[in-house]
């Protein structure tokens, strides 16, 4: 019989769903700073999510890709770190096909915890998965990244909590938040506990750039997607065509920074709110940050995580780690 284990909301509603005074306030107070920008987590509306989806199939994409191969070459040795009775935990889409490679090949789970901030979008994959694995219990919690989650299993019934963290998000969290991140997992997953992380690698910045910059222009789209949102939604007079998409890497921060350019000196309305871009002035979108081996390691073991085990693929594009708890 496949189950699902409704559980409670973790934190408040306030906390855990997008408000629309919360959006205004966000918008308005990043175009009022020096650097103009967004928060990325605005883009993830309807439309927003199948442009994302388009995203990680295109060519130029390779870190969807790589990661699945990886994911696919290694799942022996992955499901033998990861070992049997394991609780595994994961924040975001739990309908990925990411995760269902892993519900198919651990031994013996003890249960699958997928975490996600959409209500809607969390019950209905969970349902899903219910459907294709029906011998695991599935107990989805309804929350953000930045609460800490209490696990809803009892403790005597799983080995070991593991955590599951792939598509290199990590990577969009500023270093610092990265480290209270890694230290929020590590924390709630215990000693001997683990968490299965992607993350994306430095490389030649003309690959990079080309990830971010594909040539049919739907990273494009997506980054200016989130003003057509604000137009729609806050009531703003964005005009789409005064913004062009670029993504740059910044070499001295590694990372790969999206921006919307204006094509010239422009006002924009928000509510009572006005703003001024000059022409090449830019609207700072999103960070997706790129590690070296050693940098992740070191940033683990700030989090009191260990590296221990690691793979990639032959041209060291991409990565996947297994870290524990020391
Ligand atoms: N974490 C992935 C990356 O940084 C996916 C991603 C997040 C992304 N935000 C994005 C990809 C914006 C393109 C544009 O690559």
């Amino acid at each position: 019989m496949p189950h699902i284990n409704e559980t409670p909301l973790v934190g408040s509603p306030e906390r855990t769903e997008e408000q629309p005074e919360s959006f205004m306030n966000d918008v308005i107070s990043g175009l009022s700073k020096e650097q103009k920008s967004i928060p990325a987590k605005y883009f993830y509306d309807e439309a927003g999510s199948v442009l994302f989806d388009r995203i990680c199939e295109l060519d130029e994409y390779y870190p969807t890709r790589t990661e699945m191969a990886i994911m696919q070459e290694n799942i022996k040795e992955i499901a033998l770190q990861i070992g049997s009775e394991a609780l595994l935990v994961e924040y975001g889409s739990g309908s990925s096909l990411k995760t269902r490679i892993l519900l198919k090949h651990l031994n013996n789970l003890a249960g699958y915890v997928p975490i996600d901030i959409s209500r809607e979008h969390l019950y209905q994959s969970a349902e899903r998965l219910a459907v294709d694995f029906p011998h695991i219990p599935i107990h989805p919690v309804h929350a953000d990244y930045s609460t800490p989650v209490v696990l809803p299993v009892d403790r005597g019934n799983y080995k070991r909590t593991v955590f599951f963290f792939p598509g290199s998000t990590i990577g969009n969290f500023d270093p610092d938040e990265a480290l209270a991140f890694l230290n929020r997992i590590s924390a709630s997953a215990g000693r001997g506990g683990g968490l299965l992380i992607g993350v994306d690698l430095q490389k030649d910045p003309l690959v990079l750039e080309a990830a971010y910059n594909d040539k049919e222009g739907v990273t494009a789209a997506f980054n200016k997607n989130v003003l057509s949102r604000i137009n729609r939604e806050l009531g703003a007079d964005f005009d789409l065509d005064g913004f062009e998409h670029k993504a740059l890497y910044n070499d001295e921060a590694g990372r790969i920074e999206m921006h919307l350019i204006s094509q010239h000196e422009q006002n924009v309305h928000i509510g009572e709110h006005s703003f001024t871009f000059r022409h090449g002035e830019t609207i700072h979108t999103e960070n997706s940050h790129k590690y070296t081996l050693p940098q992740f390691a070191a940033l683990a073991k700030r989090a009191d995580f260990k590296v221990s085990r690691l793979w990639t693929d032959n041209r060291c594009l991409f990565s996947i780690h297994y870290l524990t708890v020391v």
